[in-house]
């Protein structure tokens, strides 16, 4: 008899989606790719400092002393990042919980908050990972939307909740609102008044808010975005050292937990539980964590720059090319750019993608991956090396004409 796999694994093999597809098409062929896709930090050949893994080494990692929040140096090192990003005492390390990844920091957030079944609001256009793990914890999503305000080069695009439509989205089996801030792929801030405006709705309506901030030390301002701080509803915040240092494959990040005494202490409690369960970041990182936070200038540094590279050459080809719209972020690592008249031409952004690869051997991702209404929007990393960027953007303009 064969195994009955549960529903939601589909049937059959999905296959690649058609752009997928090119792509593989064009790799089989032997063609060059220009990749405006790159989203890791350790292939796009950024200059590190060298003598950085020496950290991860040393006694400390020879003994397995388990603590299911975390060693109490990784997490006193946190606190400390907050510190000199927000004012002394900002976090506490006994409200900081340590997880391998901010990916499997939302899924402790679903066990931890909800039941299978109940349900919780991403933002719209967002990071499609959200509906993955979702899924995979038997919980069911919905939006709400961000609109973008007037756009502008230096400043960034300011991207207000629809605040109507949110509460409208809300049933009674809703028991998270996620915020991205600053957002992927719209680099938006989430504005102090939607932040206030946010916090008084998940008090009124007793849910909990989870805040994604993995990009708040690279925003387009002197400073980082805010952490949002509660003594109400609970507030979840996810960070980690893989946007934060450009590390993914350290594989260590934080869930930082505030909210009013009683809920906070429970929160904390359950949390615990849930970490104690996997136990699942390994003991070299968090030995390594306190020294790399306090280096964090030497991996951010590189990092900035080629976004502020990559964004000028950008404002150059913006400013010659009047069908190239980028929405400018005010913070994070890619933009979301409209691109004029590819609906007249009979195009939408999925088939816009796959004449470019096609045709001009450049990857770029369709605005509809992150769940965009419109079909003239294309999401670029602000990653690549600059003369890749270059190279592309040459390519993207001639393609609109
Ligand atoms: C907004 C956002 N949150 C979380 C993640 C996941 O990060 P991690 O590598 O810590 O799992 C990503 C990865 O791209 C992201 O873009």
């Amino acid at each position: 008899m064969t195994f009955r796999f549960p529903a939601r694994w589909p049937e059959g093999d999905p296959g690649l989606n058609p752009l997928s597809r090119a792509l593989e098409r064009r790799r089989e062929a032997g063609l060059p790719v220009l990749d405006l896709t790159v989203s890791n930090p350790t292939k796009c050949g950024l200059r590190f400092p060298g003598d950085w893994t020496a950290l991860l080494g040393g006694r400390a990692v020879e003994s397995y002393d388990p603590d299911p929040r975390g060693g109490a140096a990784a997490r006193a090192a946190i606190a400390g990042y907050y510190g000199d990003r927000q004012g002394a005492d900002a976090v506490d390390p006994a409200d900081v919980f340590l997880t391998a990844g901010t990916s499997e920091g939302y899924s402790h957030l679903f066990k931890l908050l909800c039941a299978p079944g109940d349900h919780a609001l991403i933002p719209r256009p967002s990071y499609p990972l959200l509906e993955t793990l979702a899924e995979l914890e038997s919980i069911t999503l919905g939006t709400y939307d961000l609109v973008p305000d007037a756009t502008d080069a230096e400043t960034g695009t300011p991207w207000r909740l629809d605040r109507a439509g949110l509460e409208t989205a809300l049933t009674p089996r809703t028991r998270i609102v996620f915020a991205v801030h600053p957002g992927n792929p719209t680099g938006s801030l989430l504005a102090a008044d939607d932040a206030a405006w946010m916090l008084d709705l998940a008090e009124r309506r007793g849910l909990a808010v989870v805040m994604d901030e993995v990009f708040a030390d690279y925003t387009s301002g002197e400073k980082p975005a805010p952490l949002l701080r509660s003594s109400g509803p609970l507030v979840f915040t996810l960070n980690g050292l893989s946007k934060l240092l450009g590390l993914p494959q350290l594989k260590l990040a934080w869930i930082h937990v505030a909210g009013g005494q009683e809920d906070k202490e429970k929160a904390k409690r359950h949390l615990e539980w849930i970490c104690d369960a996997y136990l699942s970041v390994g003991a070299a990182p968090q030995a390594a964590c306190a020294g790399l936070l306090r280096r964090r200038a030497e991996f951010q540094g590189p990092i900035r720059e080629r976004l502020e590279s990559n964004r000028a050459t950008l404002r150059e080809f913006a400013a010659g090319h009047a069908a190239l719209q980028p929405l400018w972020p005010q913070g994070g690592w890619c933009v979301p750019v409209r691109c004029a008249g590819i609906v007249e031409d009979g195009m939408d952004d999925e088939a816009f993608a796959i004449r470019l690869l096609d045709t001009e051997g450049v990857h770029a991702q369709p605005g509809y991956f992150f769940d965009f209404d419109e079909e003239d929007v294309i999401v670029l990393s602000l990653l690549p090396d600059p003369e890749i960027f270059r190279e592309a953007l040459e390519r993207v303009v001639r393609r609109l004409g």
